[in-house]
């Protein structure tokens, strides 16, 4: 792989290159029609894309719930338990397939746009660095409820709601960037020309 700039890093950088976005200036959003969003690959592949942006959506719901008393920490960590495993096992396979059996198929076919499947591929990784975060800070906040001490709510659960954040920012950044890079080649070419969709 080869190195990714600094500005372009996931992290650092706000939508693709400019230089990435050929096709997205020729197929804006507003203009992906339903054929092409309904097709065998890219209907399924955006709808994981909608379960990860609901299941951000729904643990914020939960933290802003807790933070404004309106459920317990027991019901609160009921969910939180159930949804981070829901986000934890599907965007590992997600990324998996994406990096071993996607993204290699667009790499073939598309010499000017490698770049920026490159770039996806690293944006994987630091996600994954952002959910080991993620993780230890939800189990230390777990811990400080199982524990039962006098403890202060509203500071350790708004400072996980700020990992949180930080963590939602990165992975819908990325589902977008990731959009906006493969939905307008399948609206150029079609998906069987890159050997998807059967
Ligand atoms: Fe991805
Ligand atoms: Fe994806």
């Amino acid at each position: 792989m080869s190195s990714i700039k600094k500005i372009d890093q996931l992290t650092e950088r706000d939508g693709l290159p400019k230089h990435l976005c050929e096709l997205l200036d020729k197929y804006p959003r507003d203009t992906w029609t339903n054929d092409t969003l309904n097709g065998n690959w890219v209907g399924f592949w955006l709808g994981r894309h909608s379960v990860f942006r609901e299941i951000c959506s729904s643990i914020k719901h939960a933290i802003h719930e807790l933070l404004d008393r309106k459920i317990s920490h027991q019901n609160f960590m009921q969910q939180y338990i159930q949804l981070m495993n829901m986000m934890l096992h599907n965007l590992e396979s997600h990324h998996m397939v994406e990096d071993n059996y996607i993204f290699p198929k667009f790499y073939k076919k598309s010499e000017k746009f490698r770049y920026g499947l490159e770039l996806l591929e690293n944006d994987h990784h630091l996600i994954h660095q952002s959910i080991d975060v993620l993780v230890a800070e939800g189990n230390n906040l777990i811990s400080s409820f199982n524990e039962k001490k006098h403890i202060d709510y509203k500071l350790i659960v708004g400072d996980y709601s700020k990992v949180n954040e930080s963590y939602n920012k990165l992975l819908i950044a990325h589902l977008c960037d990731e959009e906006d890079l493969l939905i307008p080649l399948v609206s150029e070419y079609g998906e069987e020309y890159f050997g998807l969709g059967h």
